[in-house]
């Protein structure tokens, strides 16, 4: 399970590495505007068939099933907006945002590569929050509901137990 897990993690970050800048790349669609190229409709197929379709966009993280549709995902919806959101937060530490700063070097899941937090009991969330006020905060009021936002959904909220928390990215104990 875990190897299969990790294998697929990891073979969907050497396809991303591989078409680093493939959106640019990819093969616009001719445009009917080509004076000299024969009928839009004789030209479009080969064209099409000449490269892979690229992984389709989904509107919401849960919609992006298998790995090429969740790379694509992760690429356009998540790094921007996360990109930015740390690196206004501090420009030099997140100078080099990527993959790995949620993912680490070995491209696992975020919650096994970052920082396990104490915070299942109100009691020990309020003990990281006086002990890690600025992280803390910032987490919480900045990065929580930009994530929740760029993974399509809502912020978590205590009352439902529903959205995007800490435990989307954290493990929790
Ligand atoms: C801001 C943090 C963050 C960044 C940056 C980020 N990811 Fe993710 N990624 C996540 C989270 C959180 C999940 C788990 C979502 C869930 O619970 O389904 C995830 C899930 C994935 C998955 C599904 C498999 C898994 O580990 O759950 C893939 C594949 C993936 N990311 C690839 C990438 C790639 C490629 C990049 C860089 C282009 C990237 N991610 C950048 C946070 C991030
Ligand atoms: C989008 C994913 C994401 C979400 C959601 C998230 N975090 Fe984080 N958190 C990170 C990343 C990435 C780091 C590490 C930054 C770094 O490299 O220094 C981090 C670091 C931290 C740290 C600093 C850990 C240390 O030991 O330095 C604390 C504390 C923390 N987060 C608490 C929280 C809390 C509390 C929440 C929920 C309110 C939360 N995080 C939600 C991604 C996330």
């Amino acid at each position: 399970m875990q190897i299969t897990a990790s294998a697929l993690i990891a073979a969907c970050f050497a396809l991303a590495l591989g078409c680093g800048g493939a959106p640019s790349a990819a093969p616009a669609s001719p445009a009917p505007v080509a004076s000299e190229a024969p009928a839009p409709s004789a030209s479009a197929a080969p064209v099409a068939s000449a490269a892979p379709a690229p992984a389709a966009l989904r509107a919401t993280w849960a919609e992006a099933q298998g790995t090429p549709e969740q790379v694509a995902y992760m690429k356009a919806k998540v790094m921007p907006a996360m990109a930015k959101v740390f690196q206004d937060h501090e420009p030099k530490e997140f100078a080099d945002f990527s993959c790995k700063t949620c993912h680490g070097p070995n491209r696992e899941a975020p919650q096994k590569f970052l920082p396990k937090l104490k915070i299942s009991t109100p009691d020990a969330f309020a003990k990281l929050a006086k002990a890690k006020p600025e992280d803390v905060k910032f987490m919480h009021e900045v990065v929580e509901p930009a994530m929740a936002k760029a993974m399509g959904d809502q912020p978590f909220d205590m009352k439902t137990m529903k959205g995007f928390g800490c435990k989307g990215c954290h493990a929790i104990e």
